[in-house]
């Protein structure tokens, strides 16, 4: 870690921490704010000096970053469990620490691709959205037909603790469980019967595919026109993870043209911008990155940062260090 600190060390919250996580921190340094619409360079004035910054999925922590906060950094707190926007090399290099928020967001991260899953299933947007608008005139014996979950068979990509978590969830409705990972998972495999696939595989026999694997350079566009084209028509992608994983532009495609079911999507390639023609797509659940937001596990997130940079500040292994 880095060299003298100063006496009252000072914290850059890149764009808003909540207060179960702020209110712990202000009582022993200095805070400075960026703001929820705060831009690079406003982020790199604010820098010089900072003993921490808190970051979030949303603000690229880079080497111009790095450079303006100075050699006194000591640790780049994340307010999420990703951390694909912090150049960790750089860091590294550095010396300055990086942690990010595991655990305390499975459950609602979990929970919100199921809920993706079953809107998604049963169109469930649509259908309020017909009534809404005043299109619904009555009950239709062949209008808003969905997919039926019970006995489906589910595969889970990337089996880390939401993927898990996710599978468990649905383990009442699935005939099937399976997963792609990339370690074999024997607990949970005796656990909920779940079977290890290749994501060729599990995307040619699922119904259910959800997406729970980190961002990275191997991970970009896993799902493209021809995994998209394995799939089938009565399958349902759901994403709760990152926009990078999916080509949006082929999805949404194959929602027209039918080669898959239905989508459910919480996250976009290049938030929070969301492609056209996934906003016109048919049978498609879209959703403003919103897996991790409940109150219980937003402020959990928050104390976790605040757990982090504190430790960092007196100088001990943060509990969740990632780098
Ligand atoms: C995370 O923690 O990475 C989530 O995307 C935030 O909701």
């Amino acid at each position: 870690m880095a060299g003298p600190r100063q006496s009252t060390p000072s914290v850059l919250i890149a764009r808003r921490l909540l207060p179960a996580g702020l209110d712990r921190l202000a009582a022993s340094c200095e805070i400075r704010k960026g703001g929820l619409d705060a831009i690079p360079e406003r982020l790199r004035e604010l820098a010089p000096g900072v003993a921490a910054i808190v970051s979030d999925p949303t603000v690229t922590v880079d080497e111009p970053l790095l450079e303006a906060a100075g050699p006194q950094l000591e640790i780049v707190a994340n307010f999420a469990v990703g951390y694909d926007s912090i150049d960790l090399e750089a860091c590294r290099r550095r010396g300055v620490a990086v942690t990010n928020t595991p655990d305390v967001l499975t459950d609602a991260t979990a929970e919100l691709a199921l809920a993706l899953t079953l809107a998604a299933a049963r169109r469930i947007t649509d259908a309020e959205a017909d009534l809404r608008s005043g299109r619904w005139t009555g009950w239709d014996p062949g209008a808003h037909l969905g997919l039926e979950l019970s006995g489906a068979i589910f595969a889970v990509v990337g089996s880390g603790r939401i993927g898990r978590r996710y599978a468990e969830l649905v383990r009442p409705l699935a005939g099937e469980i399976l997963y792609v990972g990339r370690r074999p998972q024997p607990d949970f495999e005796r656990r909920l019967g779940a079977g290890r696939a290749e994501l060729a595989d599990a995307l040619r026999l699922a119904d259910v595919v959800s997406l729970h694997a980190p961002a990275s350079p191997e991970t970009r566009h896993m799902i493209g026109r021809d995994e998209l084209a394995a799939m089938g028509p009565g399958a349902i992608l759901v994403n709760a993870a990152r926009g990078s994983l999916v080509d949006s532009a082929a999805l949404a495609e194959a929602l027209r043209d039918g080669s898959i079911g239905a989508a459910g999507l919480d996250v976009y390639e290049d938030e929070p911008r969301v492609p056209a023609d996934l906003l016109d797509a048919p049978r498609c659940v879209l959703l403003p990155h919103i897996g991790s937001a409940t109150a219980r596990a937003r402020d959990a997130m928050a104390s976790t940062v605040a757990d982090n940079v504190l430790a960092a500040l007196a100088g001990t292994e943060p509990p969740n260090r990632v780098a």
